[in-house]
């Protein structure tokens, strides 16, 4: 392995004096090295930039930020580039804009030197500013183990955690990265968006137009408070209990297997890496469900209602009974309902990298998996005691259509079943050997 000088002897170059180029610069002084420029300027006399020759002279370590368009000019400095390790910075404006990707163009260019790909997926901003939780990971790729193994040193130094992708093939994998808007919570955003959509047609039909044609009353407006609180919390129901059903899935698969050393299918693998953006878009469904509930006693629909029931009471001069019963479920739904959502809100929090890195990965899976299913119950649990006795009414299925909590149950209900079976001494046992390693050999 190389030796490491200590940063304040190394001199490193940077080859362009662009934003990138800028801020890498006053990270490298900050952290102790020294750094010379090399800047490619239009009106620069000659045909080499004024610096870049002593620049590339002077520095084993040189950082190309610059355009690919420009890297042309590199070529006149072979002589000076020979042996050099050069870090390609650069990113492109969109995928497959050149055919091969600009760290290998550059490793065309200049066959003497040996080219790593690295710090592209960090901004000038997140450089300037020092790595912080988000950004705290440096990715590198190249050819040459001893000059990948100089760059992860000096990322290291600037206090970034290196992940080594392999050769320079994986330069365009790379190079793609910032390129992507979100790839984590596409699906779970595609999923919330078509439940959303789903729910509020489907109890559009029931609630408003059924009422309209079936009863020629035009309720339209509780498509702004009444609808919006019924097909949030029912999304968010979905979505939590989405968080925890490929977890069971890969539980019943490994028990039918009998080994964990199979893989699993890739669509469970994409799942289970999303569930963290599923459940922090199922959270927000879940605040918006409670601030359209801490609406509800000033709404005018609501007031209205209450004041023309005890006018009519008196009218009518007849009191209404207390109901204990009535009042037990309601209050019920409400504390189970708020303790859910307090349990919902320590999972979204958990879950934020500041949060989840001061955890220990044992305190981590305690919270995120026993009380994440904690959670999944207690709100499971509110939606029953809602539901309570309901579903006995012929007039709840209107169209003979079930409600919407009923169908936001089924998910939630499969997957605490499916869990409370796994729980059960035999399964768990068999379970937890297989998780430790022991494989099932069947009789032939
Ligand atoms: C329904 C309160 C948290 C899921 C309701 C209703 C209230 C309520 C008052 C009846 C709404 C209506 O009559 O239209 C609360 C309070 C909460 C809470 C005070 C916590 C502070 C949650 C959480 C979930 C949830 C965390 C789970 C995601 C549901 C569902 C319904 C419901 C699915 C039935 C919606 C329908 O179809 O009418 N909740 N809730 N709630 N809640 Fe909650």
């Amino acid at each position: 392995m190389k030796k490491t000088s200590a940063p304040e002897q190394t001199p490193l170059c940077i080859f362009g004096t662009g934003d990138l180029g800028f801020s890498l610069g006053r990270r490298l002084l900050q952290s102790g090295y020294r750094v010379v420029y090399g800047s490619r300027r239009p009106h620069s006399c000659g045909p080499l930039p004024p610096g870049t020759q002593v620049c590339a002279q002077s520095a084993n370590l040189v950082f190309i930020c610059i355009h690919r368009e420009n890297y042309g000019f590199l070529e006149t400095l072979l002589p000076e580039l020979r042996g050099k390790v050069l870090v390609d910075v650069s990113n492109n404006l969109k995928k497959n804009q050149y055919p091969e990707a600009n760290a290998e163009y550059l490793q065309r260019l200049v066959p003497g030197a040996h080219v790593v790909k690295g710090f592209n997926t960090l901004s000038a901003w997140a450089l300037q500013n020092g790595p912080s939780d988000a950004n705290r990971q440096v990715y590198l790729c190249g050819n040459s183990a001893e000059a990948k193994q100089t760059v992860a040193e000096t990322a290291t130094k600037l206090g970034f955690t290196v992940l080594d992708r392999g050769s320079l093939s994986a330069a365009r994998e790379l190079e793609d990265f910032p390129l992507q808007l979100f790839p984590e919570w596409r699906m779970p955003l595609r999923l919330a968006v078509g439940l959303t959509a789903f729910f509020f047609f489907y109890l559009l039909i029931r609630d408003v137009i059924y009422a309209y044609v079936e009863q020629q009353k035009d309720i339209s407006f509780r498509i702004m408070v009444s609808l919006a609180n019924k097909v949030f919390p029912i999304v968010s129901l979905i979505m939590l209990s989405l968080c925890y059903l490929p977890g069971v899935i890969a539980a019943l698969l490994q028990l039918y297997r009998g080994t964990k050393y199979k893989r699993f299918p890739d669509w469970l693998d994409r799942w289970m890496l999303c569930r963290k953006q599923l459940g922090l878009v199922a959270l927000a469904f879940a605040s918006l469900h409670v601030l359209y509930t801490l609406l509800i006693p000033i709404r005018y629909y609501v007031r209205y209602k209450v004041a023309a029931s005890t006018i009519s009471q008196i009218k009518e001069n007849r009191t209404s009974e207390f109901d204990t019963a009535i009042a037990w479920r309601t209050d019920s739904y409400y504390s189970v309902g708020i303790l859910g959502f307090g349990l919902y809100l320590l999972l979204g929090i958990t879950s934020l990298p500041s949060v989840s890195n001061a955890l220990s990965w044992r305190e981590f899976s305690f919270i995120q998996s026993k009380l994440g299913y904690v959670t999944l119950l207690f709100c499971t649990l509110h939606t029953y005691l809602y539901g309570w006795n309901k579903f006995l009414r012929p007039s709840t299925y209107k169209w003979y259509t079930p409600p919407g909590y009923m169908l936001s149950l089924i998910v939630p209900t499969v997957v605490l079943v499916v869990k409370l079976l796994l729980l059960l001494p035999c399964v768990d046992r068999t379970l937890t050997r297989i998780r430790q390693g022991w494989e099932r050999t069947d009789p032939e």
